[in-house]
């Protein structure tokens, strides 16, 4: 038995499903035999981390804060051993314009793309550069805050007139936004798992929308809307490049413990990534726990896998 503090709410818009995620975490971890702790990340993180002594934390924050390495440094601080990847892996995920910057570099397709910050739009005229954007991805342009997740932000262009309102509203969310080429087809995501001969990657999940309200967006991953399918219903030879592209992106960016790597697959079955998540949701409804079900295997053994990843902390602590 181990004391474990189960991270989890914090201050992100993904705030109410990290509570989910965290309170099935705790239920699984009670049934494991651990003494568990919950901690709501907020203003008293930090005092509540100091006041008491953990054998390890498990890091269920989504979003700001839990999935961009802050919290993480915070627990490294302390010398407190947690779930899932470091500070590194965890800042090079969370910012979609880097991951596929190191996707390019790696040679892994993820759609063509541009990038700005909202100063280069101020102050250096890069609102003229649209006309050219456009013609170089064509129409629908998927426009979407560079750091973010759950579909927040995301906007399709239809039309040029459709692109600022768009640029406005992902700028909303993030100080960098991308324009990205739309891939139609396919929603798949390939969940990847610790074991002790390194990553592997669970069957792969097929999120199918219910009603065809393709450009609003954000209503169509809302709580209902979508039906998954797991294993997705592919190709082998799709499966099996599906799962090796995800295998690849989560190594690239040194992810470790767990993580999700989301995809499309166009018409001409060709793959792309969109996208890494360290710390994918782990509701009754989450994809990896899906996947995981699918590989016959159970929540309780999910999550107790997960604490076993759990790596000693380069720094100790001064108390
Ligand atoms: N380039 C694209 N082409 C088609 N659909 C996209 C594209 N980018 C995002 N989407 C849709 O939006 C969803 C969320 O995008 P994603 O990049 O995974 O961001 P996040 O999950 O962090 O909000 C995807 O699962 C996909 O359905
Ligand atoms: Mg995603």
């Amino acid at each position: 038995m181990s004391r474990v503090a189960v991270l989890k709410g914090g201050r992100s818009l993904e705030r109410q499903v990290s509570l989910r995620s965290g309170a099935r975490v705790e239920d699984a971890l009670e049934r494991l035999g651990h003494d568990v702790v919950a901690i709501d990340a907020g203003r008293d993180l930090v005092k509540q981390l100091r006041d008491d002594t953990f054998d390890s934390a498990f890091v269920a924050l989504h979003g700001r804060d839990g999935e961009d390495g802050t919290v993480e440094g915070l627990l490294e601080m302390r010398g407190i051993r947690y779930t899932g990847s470091g500070i590194l892996a965890c800042s090079r995920a969370m910012d979609k314009v880097l991951t596929k910057h190191l996707l390019l570099d790696a040679g892994i397709p993820t759609p063509d793309f541009f990038a700005f910050n909202q100063t280069a739009f101020r102050e250096l005229g890069a609102a003229d550069a649209l006309p050219a954007i456009e013609e170089r991805l064509d129409f629908p342009i998927v426009v979407k805050p560079s750091s973010q997740g759950s579909a927040l932000g995301i906007k399709f262009a239809r039309t040029a007139a459709d692109v600022p309102a768009a640029l406005v509203a992902a700028f909303s969310y993030d100080g960098r936004v991308l324009l990205e080429r739309h891939v139609q087809g396919r929603d798949l995501a390939v969940s990847v798992l610790e074991t002790p001969d390194g990553p592997e990657a669970l069957p792969v999940v097929e999120a199918v929308p219910r009603e065809e309200d393709f450009f609003d967006f954000e209503a169509r991953y809302g709580i209902g809307r979508t039906t998954f399918v797991c294993p997705a219903e592919l190709p082998e030879e799709v499966t099996a490049r599906a799962q090796e592209l995800g295998l690849a992106t989560y190594r690239l960016l040194g992810l470790y413990g767990f993580g999700r790597i989301d995809l499309m697959l166009d018409e001409s079955n060709e793959l792309f990534v969109l996208e890494a998540n360290p710390i994918p949701g782990l509701t009754e409804t989450s994809l990896l726990p899906q996947a995981a079900e699918a590989a016959g295997m159970g929540f309780d053994e999910l999550v107790d896998r997960i604490l076993g990843t759990v790596r000693a902390q380069a720094l100790t602590p001064d108390t």
